[in-house]
Formats: structure tokens, C-alpha cells, sequence
């Protein structure tokens, strides 16, 4: 089976972690296609039959962002909004991601500590991407766990962020044979 990764960072030149997975990525041979929304959409013009045709071409999806503003860079929202269409994601005849999986692969820039109810976000990751799942569920596919890098700001060591890319492959790996009824 083949995995899609939607690749949406607005800055990818001063970028560390998502450059450093991307390149990852391009080193690992078993079946993943990475597309760039923002490098494909420099003017913000989404070809949402291509975006649909290529979604409709895979059964495992994840989306890879840095977290801004505890959501998505705002190319993917639009991407969102205007691929998952009505008669195409959902309604009576919307079913072209029913039981595909999709998961995120996120850099954070805060510690990993910090996302809890007690500590200084108030939030955990799972509430933060709680949309998303909600999202998932409308259109009938299956949410994977999310992946995470935390402290993608400062605090991570170059070696912590090569260390994030193999972590990864893993994930990516560990759910690219799992088939699409799992619930997590
Ligand atoms: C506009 C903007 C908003 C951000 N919002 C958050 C946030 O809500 N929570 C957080 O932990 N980090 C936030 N960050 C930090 C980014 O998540 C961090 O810079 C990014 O994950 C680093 O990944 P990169 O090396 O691939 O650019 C924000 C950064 C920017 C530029």
C-alpha cells in the first residue's frame, strides 16, 4: 500500500524539522509520494480536481505541518475547505474517503510538557487536534494517532530532529499496512 504526504510548511528554506522529514522521506524507498501545497499553489489556487484525484489514488494519507496558532498553516485550511467538498467528501453521494486513513505528523514549538491541563497551553495535543478528528469522522475515514516532534522552535538538538525523521518513517510504516477499520 502507498502513502500520501500532504506537505504544508509556508516556509520551507528556514525550515529544520519538516525540511530535515522531507528529506527522509525522499531517502526511504517503499512507496511515498510527497506533495508540497504551498510550492504546488504559490498563488493560493487549488486545482481541487487534481487535489481530489490524487487523494482518491491512496488509502493512507498523513498531513505534515509545523502547528501555528494550535492549527493548521493556513494553505492547508484552505486546502481543507475547499478539496473535501460536498458530493465529493460528503452528502448523500460523498464517499471518496470513506475508510482511508489520515494522521498528522506535526512540529511543535513548545515542549511536550507544556500540553497538558495543567501546563501552560491548558491543552493536550489530542484536544488541539480535535477538528481534525471531527473532520475525519464527517467525511467517514479513519483519524491514525497523530505524530509529533515537540520543542521544533529551540529547544530540539539537531540530533533530536534526525532522530524525529527516522521516528517518522516508523510511524509512517507502522500504519501503512494496518487496514483501514482500526480505531484509535
Ligand atoms: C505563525 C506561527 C504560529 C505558531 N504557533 C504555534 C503554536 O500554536 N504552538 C506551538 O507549540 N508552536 C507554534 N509555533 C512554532 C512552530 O510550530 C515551529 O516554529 C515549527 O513547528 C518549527 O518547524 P520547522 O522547523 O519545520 O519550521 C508557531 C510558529 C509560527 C511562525
Amino acid at each position: 500500500m502507498k502513502t500520501l504526504v500532504i506537505l504544508a510548511h509556508p516556509n520551507m528554506e528556514v525550515s529544520r524539522v519538516n525540511q530535515r522529514w522531507k528529506e527522509e522521506l525522499e531517502q526511504h524507498s517503499s512507496g511515498i509520494t510527497i506533495h508540497e501545497i504551498y510550492k504546488a499553489y504559490p498563488d493560493w489556487n487549488i486545482d481541487v480536481s487534481r487535489e481530489q484525484k490524487l487523494l482518491e489514488a491512496y488509502d493512507h494519507i498523513i498531513l505534515q505541518f509545523p502547528l501555528y496558532w494550535y492549527s493548521y498553516p493556513p494553505l492547508l485550511k484552505k486546502w481543507f475547505d475547499d478539496v473535501f467538498a460536498y458530493g465529493w467528501a460528503y452528502g448523500s453521494a460523498g464517499n471518496k474517503l470513506h475508510g482511508k486513513k489520515l494522521g498528522l505528523a506535526m512540529s511543535i514549538g513548545d515542549k511536550k510538557e507544556n500540553y497538558k491541563r495543567d501546563g501552560s497551553v491548558s491543552f493536550t495535543v489530542d484536544e488541539v487536534v480535535t477538528p481534525f478528528k471531527a473532520s475525519i469522522n464527517h467525511v467517514g475515514a479513519v483519524a491514525l494517532p497523530y505524530f509529533a516532534v515537540f520543542g521544533a522552535s529551540f529547544q530540539a538538538t539537531d540530533e533530536e530532529i534526525n532522530q524525529s525523521g527516522k521516528e517518522y518513517i516508523s510511524y509512517i510504516c507502522k500504519y501503512q499496512h494496518v487496514a483501514g477499520n482500526l480505531s484509535v
